[in-house]
């Protein structure tokens, strides 16, 4: 999928930069990346932190696996090509939103180290902060929201990520979320404002 087929193409540049909205919106414009199992957590701490963003007037906007894949990507599936490819639109969408000034935060497994740092290379330094919500295999198969594992395991889902398909843990992630040793919600939304409050994406009183 990475052959180039656009040719004779030009970028356009605008009079409103990145810089110009950020300013408008009193805060910086990044990539909220979370990567874990699925199960893990990641959808519901992204929802968490947008309520909170939201509420202190941050622009902000989740990109969800489950989302994206009933629309944009409904032509992909889970093979290790259609994830990479799944990962790439997705940040390239992201960066979209980071050119328009927001937090965008998405949700994907994105399995592949490789992957997530192609699209962390898309972003400038310090728009894209990775976020490793962390679970033991066995938590999210206990907490099995869809039922997804016990089909994995009977083998009626096929490349299952975590039981037939490989996960890849981030080494080097800006921020670990463990959901196995903090279960409330609350709490590790809390982890990650913070985070964001102290490296100076977003001010306490936005
Ligand atoms: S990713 O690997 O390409 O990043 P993505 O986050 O978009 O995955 O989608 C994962 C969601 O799809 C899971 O939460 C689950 O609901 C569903 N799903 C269906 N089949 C699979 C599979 N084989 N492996 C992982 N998730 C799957």
């Amino acid at each position: 999928m990475s052959d180039i087929k656009s040719t004779n193409i030009y970028w356009h540049e605008g009079e409103i930069t990145k810089a110009d909205r950020e300013r408008q919106n009193g805060h910086k414009a990044v990539c909220i990346w979370y990567t874990g199992l699925s199960g893990s957590g990641k959808s519901t701490i992204a929802r968490e932190v947008e309520k909170k963003l939201f509420e202190m007037g941050v622009k902000t906007y989740v990109l969800d696996g489950d989302n994206i894949r009933h629309g944009l990507n409904k032509n992909l599936g889970f093979s290790p090509e259609d994830r990479t490819e799944n990962i790439r639109r997705i940040g390239e969408v992201a960066k979209l939103f980071v050119d328009a000034g927001m937090v965008v935060m998405t949700a994907f497994i994105s399995p592949y180290k490789a992957d997530r740092n192609q699209v962390r290379e898309l972003m400038e330094d310090g728009e894209f902060v990775e976020v490793y919500v962390e679970a033991d295999l066995e938590t999210c198969e206990e907490r099995d929201p869809k039922g997804l594992y016990k089909k994995a395991r009977s083998g009626e889902i096929k490349e299952f990520t975590g039981i037939s398909a490989p996960y890849e843990a981030p080494e080097n992630p800006e921020l670990v979320v463990n959901t196995t040793e903090e279960t409330d919600v609350e709490k590790n939304a809390q982890k990650v404002i913070d985070y964001l409050i102290s490296k100076g994406y977003i001010k306490n009183s936005n």
